[in-house]
């Protein structure tokens, strides 16, 4: 379904030898969940946003090939990469609070992707609160009136997972979806996106510096440092017997509940 084929991203104001992504290849098979895990500035994001067509035009070179169920990515224009984001694609970033317009109504954003093409107000308002209890959140009929600041951080990203979610995409790409939320709430996201995998068979691409966050939801897993792929595998396998010193840093550093922790519910 997501065939990646030796991507390299060059941002023009970065050093000439700098890649923020260096040569990745990668496949995601339908109804797979892949973890890709690396400290800070390891290429994670710019990976994820070159597989969702969100890469900013004119700011990086790009080089290799993104084959979205046998498309070319990269040759995609403006408008088709919009589509396949709106339809094919859905991606949900970190931070809930900066996701949403504060001076709009939750339920007008949740279904903003169906908005934008067209389709009649009565079915949008049936689709949003419908995503929105698959989503996990209940009273959705009445949520869907309500603005950001009435709901709590976890309800925020529930409804950002229900707006990916409101086409029906074929991929979902998570972005450190968890990183901002306290640890209970992030249990409970980590176990909606499982649910959305084993019921509905939604295929993930999980991101998050968190390798133990990756091993709850991921069958396998890449690891990544500095725009490479140092080790990959099935996460179970990977945790078990790790093979780069980098993947046993990463395993070794378990955040400390005051960093995970922060007062959000
Ligand atoms: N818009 C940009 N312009 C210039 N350089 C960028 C831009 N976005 C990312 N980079 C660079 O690309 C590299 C990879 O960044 P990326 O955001 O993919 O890291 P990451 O693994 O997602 O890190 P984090 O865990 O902090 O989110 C970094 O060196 C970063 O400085
Ligand atoms: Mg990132």
């Amino acid at each position: 379904m997501l065939k990646v084929s030796g991507l390299r991203v060059h941002f023009h104001n970065a050093s000439p030898e700098r890649y923020a992504v260096n040569g990745v290849s990668f496949s995601l098979k339908r109804g797979e969940t892949l973890g890709i895990v690396g400290e800070s500035g390891s290429g994670k994001t710019v990976t994820a946003m070159c597989v969702s067509g969100l890469m900013p035009r004119g700011k990086a070179d790009e080089e290799g090939s993104i084959l979205l169920d046998g498309r070319e990515m990269f040759s995609c224009s403006e408008e088709n990469l919009r589509r396949i984001r709106g339809q094919d694609v859905g991606v949900v970033f970190q931070d809930p609070m900066t996701t949403f317009d504060p001076l709009c109504r939750i339920g007008r954003q949740v279904e903003e992707a169906l908005t934008v093409r067209g389709i009649p107000k009565m079915e949008r308002r049936k689709r949003a609160v419908e995503a929105m209890g698959l989503a996990g959140l209940r009273d959705a009929e009445e949520l869907y009136s309500r603005y950001p600041y009435e709901l709590s951080g976890g309800m925020l990203q529930r409804a950002s997972i229900a707006a990916a979610m409101i086409t029906k995409p074929k991929l979902l790409i998570c972005d450190e979806v968890t990183t901002a939320l306290d640890v209970l709430i992030q249990e409970q996201i980590l176990e909606l996106l499982r649910n959305l995998n084993e019921d509905y068979g939604m295929t993930i691409l999980f991101i998050s510096h968190d390798l133990h966050v990756v091993k709850k939801i991921c069958k396998s897993v890449l690891v990544m440092e500095r725009g490479k792929i140092v080790e990959r595998g099935e996460t179970a396998e990977v945790f078990a017997r790790p093979q780069h010193a980098y993947t046993k840093k990463l395993i070794a550093s378990i955040p400390t509940g005051a960093e995970r922790c922060r007062a959000y519910d």
